[in-house]
C-alpha cells in the first residue's frame, strides 16, 4: 500500500495537480495541460474564474455553513430567484442540494410525492447518478450497475434514438423509439402508475447524443397527455454548455421539473431541483432535506457564475466554441476513417472512433487519448457504452489559439495511432 486514498475511484490521468486558470491544469512539477474534461463538465466558467473566486472568499468571511432547517442566509432567495429567470417557463421554485444524483433522486422523489404514483421511466444508455436508486435509473454501462444487485425497483427502461448504434435513418429511429415507449406504458408501467419520464436532453455519459427535438416533444406531449411529469436531467448540458443556457432551450420545452449540477457552481458542490410552485407545494413539508443543501458559500459561487453568464458574451462565445470546435473536428474526419462520426450541441461534442470495419475501437481510443495526454499534454475523456467515444468539453472560456492547438494534437494523435 502506497496510499492512504481508496483505489475504487477510475483514474483518467495519474496527473498532480496543483492550480488551474481557464482552460488550463498546472501540475506540481509546474507542467501545464490543457483540460479538455472542464472536470466532467463543470469548469463552464474556466478554472478559478477570477469572479468565481473573490465571491468565495468574500462569502467564506460571512457565513461557511448556515443550515437551511435552522435559518435562512441571505444569498438563497436570490438564487432562487435569478434561477427562476432563467430557467424554462413555468419553473419557479428551487430545492437545493449538493451534486447531480441527489438531484436526480430528489427529483423522483417530488415527482413521487406531487402524482401519488410509483414509477419512473428513463432511456437506454442515461446517467443519473450513482446512488442506488440512481443507479437504478443508470445504463449507460454495466460498471455502474454490477455487483450492487438489488436495485431499486419501479425504474423502466425506454430506447433512445442512437442512429450511430443502430445504423438507422433518424426519423426510422425516433417513430422505433416513440412506439417502444407507448408499448412501455401500454405493457410495463400505466400510465397511472408512472410519476415521471427523466431525460438527458444530451445523453452525456452514454454517447453524447443530442436526443432528435421531435423525440423530445413526441415525450413531452405523452407526458402532458397521461399526466405524468416530463423531467429534465441538465445536470451536463445545463449553464452554457450547448451554447444556450439549457439544452431544452433549443427545442422550447417546458420541461415540468428540472435537474441541475456540474456547471451551476463553477466547480462548488452545488445542484437544484427546479418545478412550478404547484408542484413543489405538493412535496410534503419535511419529507426532504439535506444538511449542506444551499450552502452559502456555493451560494456565492452560483451567483457569481450567473452574473458571468448573464452579464457578458459567454453564451454566444459558448456556442461559437463549439461550432469551431466541429469544424475542425469535420475536416480531421475527412482525412481519417478512424473517425467514424462527430456529434454535437455546442460544446457538447463527441468524435467515434472506429477500426477498418466501422466498428467502435475501444482501444484505438485509449491510444488516442494516451498520446494526447503523453506527446501533448491534452487531457480528454472518453464516454458511450464501449469507451469509443472520444467526448470533448472544454472550459467555454477556451480561447481560438487553444481549440486549434487542440485540433492540431488531435490530428497527430490519430498518425501516431494509426
Ligand atoms: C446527466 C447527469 N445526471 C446526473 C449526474 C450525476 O451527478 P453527480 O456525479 O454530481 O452525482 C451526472 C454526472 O455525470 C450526469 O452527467
Amino acid at each position: 500500500m502506497d496510499t492512504h486514498l481508496s483505489q475504487v475511484w477510475f483514474e483518467l490521468t495519474d496527473l498532480q495537480v496543483a492550480h488551474g486558470a481557464g482552460a488550463v491544469i498546472t501540475t506540481v512539477d509546474g507542467t501545464d495541460y490543457l483540460d479538455l474534461t472542464s472536470g466532467i463538465g463543470v469548469v463552464n466558467t474556466g478554472h478559478c474564474h477570477p469572479r468565481v473566486v473573490e465571491a468565495i472568499r468574500e462569502q467564506a468571511g460571512r457565513f461557511i455553513h448556515a443550515q437551511v432547517n435552522c435559518y435562512r442566509h441571505d444569498l438563497l432567495e436570490p438564487l432562487a430567484q435569478r434561477l427562476a429567470e432563467i430557467s424554462p417557463p413555468g419553473i419557479e421554485q428551487f430545492f437545493f442540494a449538493n451534486s447531480g444524483a441527489e438531484a436526480t433522486e430528489a427529483a423522483v422523489k417530488l415527482a413521487k410525492q406531487a402524482t401519488g404514483r410509483p414509477n419512473v421511466v428513463v432511456f437506454q444508455g442515461s446517467f443519473h447518478g450513482r446512488t442506488h436508486l440512481t443507479m437504478a435509473m443508470t445504463t449507460s454501462k454495466t460498471v455502474f450497475r454490477a455487483g450492487h444487485a438489488p436495485l431499486p425497483s419501479g425504474v423502466f427502461v425506454a430506447p433512445f434514438p442512437v442512429t450511430f448504434l443502430t445504423a438507422e435513418d433518424e426519423d426510422v429511429a425516433i417513430d422505433r423509439c416513440l412506439r417502444e415507449f407507448d408499448l412501455l406504458l401500454a405493457t410495463q408501467t400505466a400510465p397511472s402508475e408512472t410519476a415521471a419520464v427523466m431525460i438527458e436532453p444530451v445523453l452525456g455519459e452514454g454517447g453524447y447524443v443530442p436526443a432528435p427535438r421531435r423525440f423530445l416533444h413526441g415525450l413531452a406531449e405523452r407526458c402532458a397527455q397521461h399526466g405524468i411529469l416530463f423531467v429534465a436531467d441538465e445536470v451536463q448540458t445545463g449553464f452554457g454548455r450547448t451554447g444556450r443556457m439549457f439544452a431544452t432551450d433549443h427545442h422550447d420545452l417546458t420541461p415540468d421539473v428540472v435537474v441541475l449540477a456540474k456547471g451551476i457552481a463553477s466547480g462548488f458542490p452545488m445542484s437544484a431541483v427546479g418545478a412550478s410552485a404547484d408542484l413543489m407545494n405538493r412535496w410534503p413539508v419535511g419529507s426532504h432535506g439535506g444538511t449542506y443543501g444551499g450552502n452559502p458559500m456555493a451560494c456565492a459561487a452560483a451567483l457569481a457564475t450567473l452574473d458571468i453568464m448573464t452579464e457578458t458574451e459567454f453564451l454566444p462565445r459558448a456556442a461559437e466554441v463549439g461550432a469551431r470546435f466541429r469544424t475542425g473536428l469535420d475536416e480531421i474526419a475527412t482525412r481519417f476513417r478512424a473517425i467514424g462520426e462527430n456529434r454535437n450541441l455546442g460544446a457538447m461534442l463527441a468524435s467515434e472512433i472506429v477500426d477498418d470495419e466501422g466498428c467502435p475501437d475501444p482501444a484505438r481510443t485509449a491510444a488516442i487519448m494516451r498520446h494526447l495526454l503523453v506527446e501533448e499534454h491534452v487531457v480528454v475523456m472518453s464516454c458511450g457504452p464501449y469507451g469509443s467515444t472520444l467526448r470533448w468539453i472544454p472550459p467555454l472560456v477556451i480561447s481560438d489559439e487553444q481549440i486549434d492547438h487542440a485540433l492540431a494534437s488531435l490530428d497527430r494523435a490519430l498518425i501516431a495511432t494509426a
